[in-house]
């Protein structure tokens, strides 16, 4: 190993006792491991921590630290300038974005203009739908769905030519759900997958364990609530995303086929078939609703992402359904609950069919194909979704890679030990969204089904009418296939 990356190692140790995420005792152990030993190990991890102790300010590590810039970039498209739609403004990711853009133009010298996208992905998709319409060359590189890609292939531009050995490295399902008719549509940026988020402190203060059902859940959530209303007003149980958008979709996927639901719509020998109308699906849109003024707030059919998010990191939700992303913004110095959070399967049903469920996610970066700068926009996405690119990712925002790899890097394993420990939720164990079913419909489905589940959360209709309904609307919906 050489010099400096030892000492890269070294200082990533010692930032992981600082930050509480790591024992003295661990983080020599790990250090003998990269063949110093002990005594040497325990003292310069002594001494580390002292000093950063005692300059506060070098422990808050800079956006963008862990980067480490591919190499092979091309420096022949330098002064080009694209404009690349991600994140939305107040999204944890902006300065690791902002920071990653700065290395790509100090290597490269192409310039970015970074343009804030919409937070919720049904308002994005509308925005993409409207400027994409316009053939509009003002934007070069979007973030796009795991769901959108039968939507938006046809305003693609091909990378398979310039990066399809690159997209071999990935995971092969996300390339071959951004393949269209041939065509590589988008490359894999990070992937995502439905988690279920709780507080160890009070499960332990109440004498609880991790509930694995959803009857254990609810226990669990009414015994805390309960015990910390008598101190805390605001708390609640739980907190997750009921707002009529795509997150609905994702939270009402896994009620359902955690409960021997189904997935919606399903392919039935070669033909898309309905299968929501079903016993268990409605029971679990019934449990749901159940919630709402109970043990979740009434507010939750409003909520999306960032809002359920501030409910736990603010201290007054013990679980938390959201995606993976909700690690880097607990467990750092700062957070009210670092060090008191945890992670793990969402809860399952007991009857027939019932197994956890996780909603499949993830982003993937499309190139335009009315941008007139499509060479820097491809180099752009090569470097931003490379191992390199995304390791550091996935040390500084705990978003999923799509390249297995990565998965088992020590440095990952060190910010963010949870990667690697729920790789079998990550790979493979997900659910999938009918998007494929569905091809370019799927967001005229979506809409049918959070509409109608939105409507089942606030009290407007009864979970077996509302499946009912959403039946014949998606029935319809999907007969213009
Ligand atoms: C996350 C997922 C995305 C999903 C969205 C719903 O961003 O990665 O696939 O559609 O949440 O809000």
């Amino acid at each position: 190993m050489q010099n400096d990356e030892l000492q890269g190692q070294l200082r990533r140790l010692i930032d992981g006792v600082m930050n509480g995420k790591m024992s003295r005792r661990e983080a020599i152990r790990r250090a003998t491991v990269l063949g110093i030993s002990a005594p040497v190990a325990a003292s310069l991890i002594r001494s580390g921590v002292a000093m950063a102790q005692s300059t506060p300010e070098a422990t808050a590590l800079a956006p963008g630290h862990s980067i480490v810039v591919p190499e092979g970039l091309r420096t022949d498209l330098a002064g080009q300038r694209i404009s690349v739609v991600l994140a939305d403004a107040s999204s944890p990711s902006v300065p690791f974005s902002d920071a990653a853009h700065a290395r790509f133009t100090e290597v490269t010298g192409i310039e970015i203009n970074s343009i804030p996208g919409e937070q919720s992905t049904t308002d994005r998709l509308a925005i993409y739908n409207q400027q994409f319409a316009a053939q509009s060359s003002d934007i070069d590189v979007v973030q796009i769905d795991v769901i959108h890609p039968g939507i938006l292939a046809q305003h693609a531009f091909d990378l398979a030519p310039a990066l399809s050995e690159q997209a071999s490295m990935h995971f092969q399902a996300i390339v071959e759900n951004n393949t269209v008719n041939g065509a590589l549509i988008a490359m894999p940026w990070f992937t995502d997958a439905g988690l279920f988020w709780y507080r160890t402190d009070l499960l332990e203060k109440y004498g609880l364990s991790v509930p694995m059902t959803w009857s254990e859940f609810e226990t669990a959530a009414q015994t805390i609530q309960e015990g910390e209303r008598s101190s805390n007003p605001d708390f609640y149980g739980f907190v997750f995303q009921g707002n009529a958008y795509e997150g609905l979709t994702c939270n009402g996927l896994e009620w359902q086929y955690s409960n021997g639901g189904g997935r919606i719509v399903e392919d039935v020998e070669g033909t898309p078939t309905v299968t929501l109308n079903n016993e268990a699906a409605i029971a679990s849109f019934e449990r749901a609703r159940s919630w709402v003024g109970n043990i979740a707030p009434e507010g939750v059919t409003t909520y999306q992402e960032p809002d359920s998010l501030n409910v736990f990191q603010a201290g007054n939700a013990a679980f938390l359904r959201n995606w993976p992303y909700v690690w880097a913004t607990t467990q750092v110095e700062g957070s009210p609950v670092n060090g008191l959070v945890d992670v793990g399967s969402i809860p399952m049903g007991e009857g027939e069919g019932a197994s956890h469920a996780a909603t499949l996610g993830g982003w993937q970066l499309m190139v335009s194909k009315y941008s007139q700068a499509t060479d820097a926009a491809v180099e752009y996405v090569k470097y931003m979704t490379s191992p390199e690119i995304q390791k550091a990712k996935a040390i500084e925002n705990s978003n999923l890679p799509t390249i297995a790899s990565v998965y088992d890097d020590a440095d990952v394993a060190a910010a963010s030990e949870f990667i690697p420990r729920l790789k079998e939720v990550f790979q493979g164990g997900a659910v999938a969204r009918p998007s494929s079913v569905t091809s370019f419909l799927y967001n005229d489905v979506s809409i049918a089904y959070f509409t109608g589940l939105n409507q089942v959360l606030t009290g407007q209709a009864e979970a077996a009418a509302a499946v009912e309904d959403i039946t014949s609307q998606i029935e319809d919906i999907i007969s213009e296939l």
